[in-house]
Parts: structure tokens; sequence; C-alpha cells
């Protein structure tokens, strides 16, 4: 489904109808696709809204830097647009560097927050150093040049490795150089954890080369109603390594909110 917002064309999928509706965000480069066998899968019922965020899958790419700020609010306006006043917002990896952004500018539309291997912390200087290096590579030689990496370092898993590799094949080159100048300048939002006071769920892979997991732990640690869980057979990308385990995750997080706002 289409829906104007931001002046982009914006795509999204919802699957089921019941409950507190829980939007599922995906990381860099990937699309709601990542999501949707999980979610039809696991959560059954429950109405899930699955975005393609600006410049990925089948929203529009515009040009220039991409501030997570940014991107939560073109989500904010798919929820206004759906008549959705609040939402389990649950993001994954750079999905989940939207998801604080969306908890610090809409706090009140949150009604839980799932932290699916990501970090509340700012890049350090290397990592910056190293985005913006894909930038030129991507500017040169287009979204090939990024691709084959990457999608190595998300999982051990080869055959997985090669289906998400050819979700970034298809990515546009706006669409990668702005979410990478968008995740170099994100500011540290390690200090909202303690303000957040929703059901929120913190999920770490145990074999995950991108987030640490005792980062993870201190992020569940700062949340006053942080739950974590550490998936020991999980890489980066659990719905798809691991998906029942992750699921039992959120199904809990969503029974907990749903507790809590009836
Ligand atoms: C992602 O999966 O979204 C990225 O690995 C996040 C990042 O590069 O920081």
């Amino acid at each position: 489904m289409k829906a104007l917002i931001n002046q982009i064309s914006f795509c999204y999928e919802i699957t089921g109808s019941k409950g507190v509706p829980v939007v599922l965000l995906h990381g860099f480069g990937l699309n709601r696709s990542i999501w949707l066998p999980f979610a039809t899968k696991y959560l059954g019922d429950q109405r899930v809204i699955l975005p393609d965020l600006r410049g990925h899958g089948e929203t529009d790419a515009t040009a220039g830097l991409y501030r997570m700020s940014m991107m939560a609010e073109d989500v904010v306006n798919l929820l206004e647009f759906l008549g959705v006043r609040k939402a389990i917002i649950c993001g994954h990896s750079m999905g989940g560097y939207v998801s604080l952004a969306f908890a610090e500018h809409y706090p009140h539309r949150i009604a839980g927050l799932g932290l699916i291997t990501t970090r509340a912390a700012s890049d350090t200087a290397e990592n910056q150093r190293g985005r913006y290096e894909m930038v030129e590579a991507v500017r040169n030689n287009g979204s090939a040049a990024l691709a084959e990496n990457l999608a190595s370092r998300l999982t051990a898993d080869a055959n997985l490795a090669s289906e998400i590799r050819t979700i970034l094949l298809q990515a546009s080159p706006d669409g990668f150089t702005g979410a990478l100048l968008g995740m170099a300048s994100r500011s540290d939002r390690s200090s909202l954890l303690p303000g957040i006071s929703v059901p929120s769920l913190v999920v770490a892979g145990e074999k995950d080369e991108i987030i640490a997991i005792d980062e993870a732990k201190v992020m569940a640690d700062a949340l006053p109603d942080g739950l974590f869980l550490s998936l020991p057979n999980a890489g980066h990308m659990p719905m798809l390594e691991t998906p029942e385990e992750l699921a039992g995750g959120l199904v809990k997080l969503i029974k907990r909110v749903e507790a809590v706002e009836k």
C-alpha cells in the first residue's frame, strides 16, 4: 500500500487487525520484506504495520542526509494517516535508531518499545569514517559496492546472507547514502532511556558482529521497564536467524503493553 507522507510516496504493509498496533522498522539497506514472514507467521492476528523507510524498498528516495528524526517523522505521519494514536514501536538496528528518535520526539505516541540488535549510542569517529568511505564507494560504484561486504557482516548463515545480498542490491544509491550520512550524524540517545517508562524489550544476538551484547544489556538496564533477551544462536538478524525465540520476546512485550493499555 502507498500513501503520500511528507511529500514522498511511502510504501507500507499491514498484517492482522487486532490489538495494539505494532510497527516493525527494518534496518539499513533493507525493507519491510525482512519482517514480513516473521509478522505473518508469529504475530498472527495482531495489527502489524511494516513500513519501507525513506529511500528503502518501494518508498521514494530523496537526495541528501536522512536524519533519524526525519525517518521518525515519516513514521509518525504514517500513523496519523492510518488513524493510529499509539503503537508499539519496534526497530531493528537502524530501525532501532529511528525508534529512539521516535521516542524522543513523540513520547505520547509510544505504547511500548522494542530495540532489536541496535544501540542508543552515536557513532564512534572510526564508525563515521567507515560510513563516509561507504558513501564514496556507493557514489562511485553503485549499491553493489556495499551489498557484498555488508551481507556477510549481518549473518554468518550463508543462505540468509545470500537472501540479504539480493535485497541490498535492489536498494537505491540515494537511499544508501542518505541513511549512511544520517546514521553517521545521529546523536547519542542513551540519556533518553531512563525517561522511557513504557514496557520495553532489548534483544541481543550473541553472535552479532555489529552490536556488542554488553552494550545491549546496559540499554535494557537503563530502561525503567526494560526486559533483556539474549539469543545464543542469533547474529545481527534474529528475525531470520532465530525467529521463534525473538517472537517469544515480542509476544511478551505485546502482552505487557496490552495489560497497561487496558
Ligand atoms: C543496520 O543493520 O541497520 C546497520 O548495521 C546499522 C549500522 O550500521 O549502524
